[in-house]
């Protein structure tokens, strides 16, 4: 699977975005360690709140099937410039694949890859519910 493929998987998925209200159209595709691909796109509720950003429903997806060690997640958006995930995908993209390649794509062809430290400094993780962090 090369970036541009997963890209295209995100591309893909983005048209099955599910944005009445926001009419902002996201796809994300999540590459599991195995090698497989998750796709997802962003779902409104009319009551707001209850939306799930393309980036969650993609890991939620690999996740639920037991697929996890994500090596790389593509996320597509028009926009520029480029759509980043946003504060609560960067929470769970830290929790689930921190060293994980965040590439992110428009319509246009444009694309930039970035690391989950560069994007989520201090990261609140579990380390702060063991020991020794925790007092
Ligand atoms: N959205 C995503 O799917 N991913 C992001 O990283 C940013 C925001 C969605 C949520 C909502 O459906 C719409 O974009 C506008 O916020």
């Amino acid at each position: 699977m090369t970036e541009k493929q997963l890209i295209e998987l995100a591309r893909t998925a983005r048209e099955r975005s599910v944005s009445p209200y926001s009419r902002f159209l996201v796809g994300a595709a999540v590459q599991s360690g195995d090698g497989l691909v998750f796709t997802g796109c962003n779902i409104e509720s009319s009551s707001y709140g209850l939306t799930v950003c393309a980036e969650r429903v993609a890991v939620w997806k690999a996740l639920s099937e037991g697929h996890t060690d994500f090596k790389r997640i593509a996320i597509v958006a028009d926009t520029k410039p480029l759509t980043p995930p946003c504060g609560a995908c960067r929470q769970i993209l830290w929790d689930f694949c921190p060293d994980a390649m965040i590439i992110l794509a428009n319509l246009d062809g444009e694309k930039k890859s970035f690391e989950m430290r560069q994007l989520y400094a201090h990261a609140f993780d579990e380390r702060f519910l063991l020991e020794p962090h925790r007092k």
